[in-house]
C-alpha cells in the first residue's frame, strides 16, 4: 500500500480540489449526470484525446440521445457514425453494454461494481467512472494520466521502479477520495495530469503539490517515464 500519511493525504486532496476550481476544464459531460451520457463520454475518451471526443460526443448524443435508441439501431451504423474516432472495438461493445442494459436492468445502469463489470467492456476504470460521475458514489478511478500523477507525488522516481500492476495504485485512488466529493476529485485528477503533471513537460514552478512532491523539480533527463 502506497497511501501516504492522512496531513499528506488532506494536503493532495485540498489542493488538487481548489486546482480544480481555478483550473478546471469546462466539458460537456462534466454538465449532466446522466449514465449514459457518462458512459458514452468515457468510452470515447478511452483513447481518444478529450478535443477530438467534443464534436463526436454532441454527435452521437443527437443521433442516439438514449440508451434505448442505441439498443434499438444497428451496430453498423453505430460503427460507421464512430468511424472518425477510429475503426475499433468500442463502438461494438457500447451498442452491446446498451442492449444488455435494456434487456437486463429495464435501459438502467447499475449502480454497483460487480453488475457493471459484468456487462461487455466495462473495466475497472469505465466502472469507476459510472459509479463517481453518475451514481455519486466515492469511487476510484485510474487510467495512465492519473498513474502518473500518483507515481510522481507519492513515489518518486527510483521507488516507481519497485511498483508492480495496479492494485497498489487501485488501493492508493481509493484511499484519496475524499468522502463525498468523488465527482470533483476524479474529474481534477484527470484534468491534472492531462493539463499539468504532463508526460514530458510538466508545470512543476506553479504546481500545487510541489512542497511535497516526491518527484520534485522535475528532470527529464532522469526520469521522461512514467
Ligand atoms: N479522460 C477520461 N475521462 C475523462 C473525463 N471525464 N474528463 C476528462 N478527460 C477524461
Amino acid at each position: 500500500m502506497l497511501t501516504p500519511d492522512d496531513r499528506t493525504r488532506r494536503r493532495f486532496q485540498r489542493r488538487l480540489l481548489a486546482w480544480y476550481a481555478k483550473h478546471g476544464r469546462d466539458l460537456p459531460w462534466r454538465r449532466t449526470r446522466d449514465p449514459y451520457r457518462v458512459l458514452v463520454s468515457e468510452i470515447m475518451l478511452q483513447q481518444t484525446q478529450v478535443e477530438r471526443v467534443i464534436p463526436k460526443y454532441h454527435q452521437f448524443l443527437q443521433r442516439y440521445p438514449t440508451i434505448d435508441s442505441l439498443a434499438a439501431a444497428r451496430v453498423g451504423e453505430v460503427r460507421r457514425l464512430w468511424y472518425p474516432l477510429g475503426y475499433n472495438i468500442r463502438p461494438i461493445r457500447l451498442h452491446r453494454i446498451a442492449r444488455e442494459t435494456v434487456a437486463r436492468y429495464h435501459g438502467c445502469l447499475p449502480d454497483s461494481a460487480e453488475r457493471l463489470r459484468a456487462l461487455p467492456g466495462i473495466g475497472p476504470y469505465t466502472a469507476g467512472a459510472i459509479l463517481a460521475f453518475a451514481h455519486g458514489r466515492n469511487a476510484a478511478v485510474l487510467d495512465t494520466n492519473v498513474r502518473r500523477v500518483f507515481t510522481r507525488v507519492f513515489l518518486g522516481p527510483r521507488r516507481a521502479l519497485r511498483v508492480r500492476g495496479d492494485k497498489a495504485f487501485w488501493d492508493l485512488a481509493g484511499a484519496l477520495v475524499p468522502r463525498g466529493r468523488a465527482y470533483d476529485f476524479n474529474q481534477a485528477l484527470m484534468d491534472f495530469g492531462a493539463t499539468w503533471c504532463t508526460p514530458r513537460r510538466p508545470r512543476c514552478p506553479r504546481c500545487p503539490m510541489k512542497s511535497f512532491c516526491a518527484s520534485y523539480p522535475f528532470d527529464a533527463r532522469s526520469h521522461g517515464r512514467p
